[in-house]
């Protein structure tokens, strides 16, 4: 199997679009020794307050908020075109009811203490900047709600500085 190397955010060169919209990422985040993850495809990478920066939006029945709240990191990784079903199941099964991790076969590895998968073949480092809650009155397209939140369950959006990405060679 490849190896990961270290590359700067400006050499990343691949669709955020593609990448997260519709390969779809994990966010994985460690909480008192213990590790959740769960599939997104909602967020962006981009350039805030000086630094580069992730922001994902995550909903708050999911157990992986907990591990996010709970900790000062995270990890967004990425997989090659055959990891569809792994993410399916990761993202319709609660780490509250299955370890969904081993079942998926995933190996947990870390970088600075932070954890992330040796199968993945992108991995982007974060440390949590700014946390805040999605309100109703925000919304200029009001239909969003309509759309997105039938049971008020409103995301908490994440922006997280990007400490370090590796990819596999
Ligand atoms: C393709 C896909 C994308 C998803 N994107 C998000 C997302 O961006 N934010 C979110 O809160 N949930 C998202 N989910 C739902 C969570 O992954 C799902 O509820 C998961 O089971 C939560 O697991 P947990 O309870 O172990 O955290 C997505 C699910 C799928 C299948």
């Amino acid at each position: 199997m490849s190896k990961f190397i270290e590359i700067k955010p400006e050499e990343f060169n691949v669709s955020p679009f593609q990448l997260i919209g519709k390969d779809y990422m994990l966010i994985t985040a460690e909480k008192d020794g213990k590790i959740n993850t769960m599939t997104a495809g909602w967020g962006g990478l981009g350039v805030m307050w000086h630094k580069n920066v992730a922001y994902v939006v995550i909903r708050p029945q999911r157990y992986t908020k907990e591990f996010v709240n709970g900790s000062n990191t995270f990890s967004l990784t990425f997989f090659n075109g055959n990891s569809k079903k792994m993410l399916g199941y990761l993202g319709t099964t609660s780490g509250r009811d299955e370890d969904k991790i081993k079942k998926s076969n995933l190996t947990i590895i870390y970088d600075n203490g932070i954890p992330y998968f040796k199968e993945a073949v992108r991995a982007i480092f974060c440390k949590k900047l700014f946390a805040q809650d999605y309100k109703p009155e925000s919304f200029i397209e009001e239909e969003i709600i309509d759309d997105c939140y039938p049971i008020s369950d409103f995301h908490t959006l994440y922006i997280a500085e990007i400490t370090k990405i590796l990819i596999k060679e």
